[in-house]
Parts: C-alpha cells; sequence; structure tokens
C-alpha cells in the first residue's frame, strides 16, 4: 500500500479555499478550527490527506469541505457558461465560494454551450477529467435535441456512417447513433465533443436545434429530480458507472 499523503493543516485549509495561512491562524486563534472535536490552536499541525478528513475537522461548527478527488454532478440550467474566465454567469457561482479558490481547482468535464442545460460534470481531478473527455475512451455522451424542422428519415443512417464532415474541419466524426423520439426530438449518442457537435450535426442536415438538453455520461444518469442549478458530489461507485 503507498504512503498516505500529510499536509500541514494551515496548507491544507487555504488550498481549500478557506483563507490565507494567516487567516487560518487567525480562526484557530479564536477557536474557529477543531481536529477530532478538540481545538486546534497549532496549525501547523500535520494531518493526513484522506476522505475521513471531512469528519474529523470542523470549520465553525461545519464539516471541512471534501478534500481533493471530488467530482460534482450538476444539472445545468441555461444560461450558464462553462468557464472561469467569461463575463455573466457561470456555472462555478452555482458552487461555495471559496471552491473558486481551491488548488487543484475545480474545472468542468467537457463543456456544455451556455445554451445547453443538462448533465455536466466538475472535478480537480486532472487524470479523471482526461479519461473521460478521451475520444479513445468512447465514452457516450446522449443528448436530447428539439429540433426546428421535422426530421426527414436519412439522420440516422448519415450520422452512423462515420462519414460526417463538419464544416471547418478535416476529419469525419466518429459513428452517432440516433435515436427518433418524434418527428421533432430525438436522442443523439455521440462518444466526440467536438465544438458545438450536436448543433453542428443537425445543421449539417439543413436543421436546427432549437433545445439542447445532455442526459447522460457513459452509464451515469442526471437523475429526474434533480432541478436546473442543483449539484451534488458523487461517490466512487457513481464516477465508475460513467466508464459502464
Ligand atoms: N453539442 C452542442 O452543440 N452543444 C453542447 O453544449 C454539447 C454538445
Amino acid at each position: 500500500m503507498g504512503k498516505i499523503p500529510t499536509s500541514r493543516i494551515d496548507k491544507l485549509l487555504s488550498s481549500m479555499g478557506y483563507g490565507s495561512r494567516s487567516e487560518i491562524a487567525r480562526m484557530a486563534k479564536r477557536g474557529g478550527i477543531t481536529l477530532d472535536a478538540a481545538n486546534l490552536r497549532d496549525v501547523t499541525k500535520r494531518v493526513p490527506i484522506t476522505p475521513d478528513l471531512s469528519a474529523r475537522v470542523e470549520i465553525d461548527g461545519e464539516a471541512l469541505d471534501p478534500v481533493a478527488g471530488i467530482v460534482i454532478l450538476m444539472n445545468k440550467p441555461l444560461g450558464m457558461t462553462c468557464s472561469h474566465k467569461e463575463d455573466g454567469s457561470l456555472v462555478y457561482d452555482i458552487l461555495p465560494e471559496r471552491w473558486n479558490r481551491r488548488a487543484p481547482a475545480i474545472s468542468t468535464i467537457g463543456r456544455l454551450d451556455k445554451q445547453t442545460s443538462g448533465l455536466l460534470l466538475l472535478t480537480d481531478d486532472g487524470g479523471l477529467l482526461h479519461r473521460i473527455i478521451s475520444p479513445k475512451r468512447h465514452v457516450t455522451k446522449i443528448y436530447r435535441a428539439k429540433l426546428a424542422r421535422p426530421l426527414d428519415g436519412t439522420e440516422g443512417d448519415l450520422f452512423a456512417s462515420g462519414q460526417v464532415m463538419l464544416e471547418g474541419e478535416d476529419r469525419p466524426l466518429a459513428p452517432a447513433e440516433l435515436q427518433v423520439v418524434s418527428e421533432t426530438e430525438a436522442l443523439l449518442s455521440v462518444t466526440e465533443g467536438r465544438y458545438h457537435q450536436v448543433r453542428r450535426m443537425f445543421a449539417a442536415t439543413g436543421n436546427r436545434v432549437e433545445k439542447l438538453h445532455r442526459e447522460r455520461i457513459g452509464g451515469l444518469s442526471l437523475p429526474d429530480d434533480m432541478a436546473p442549478g442543483e449539484w451534488k458530489l458523487l461517490c466512487e461507485e457513481e464516477v465508475a458507472l460513467i466508464f459502464r
């Protein structure tokens, strides 16, 4: 078994967005930090970085945020951008404010357009992020698209052909699977994540996507009872579903 990493508690809390090291020292001095239910005064104390730390440390009476290795499932609302930098509403604004100061940073796993809703994953685990977005892994993403015009019946074969060339690109799209729901609604399963891919695929057939919602990534579905803007942390078993 590998050695469990440890960290000075002030350094750890600072990397989790709780404040600078001096702010954390002040917090401890006024009794705001407990470790195993006892006031922690010595912020240079080293603690093992294990998931149970959230149950051992309290900050102002609240359980410590999860340590590094978090995976978040969000129902992204319309009108929010998957970016750290742009103006306007960002998906990161939905999360606790101090999470924007975490290192390693929390990033979206791929992006959804501002006008796309649905299942969005975020993580601070760079390795996991790359495993999910790597085209080699063939993790499927399922989108529900509402279309401006009726489907003409040729789209399924075209998308499955592996020969669709999107405008401005030099490599055809990998085969994708279309499931027709109604004349103007379809579920599309893709394994890539090219820029505006679903909208451009339907545009290539002379149609236009009016509403787009992501329902699934791999074997992980957006829970039916999760309202837009809601989110939750995923456990290991749920993360494993992504690759199933
Ligand atoms: N395809 C799109 O066109 N937009 C998204 O947000 C995701 C996939």
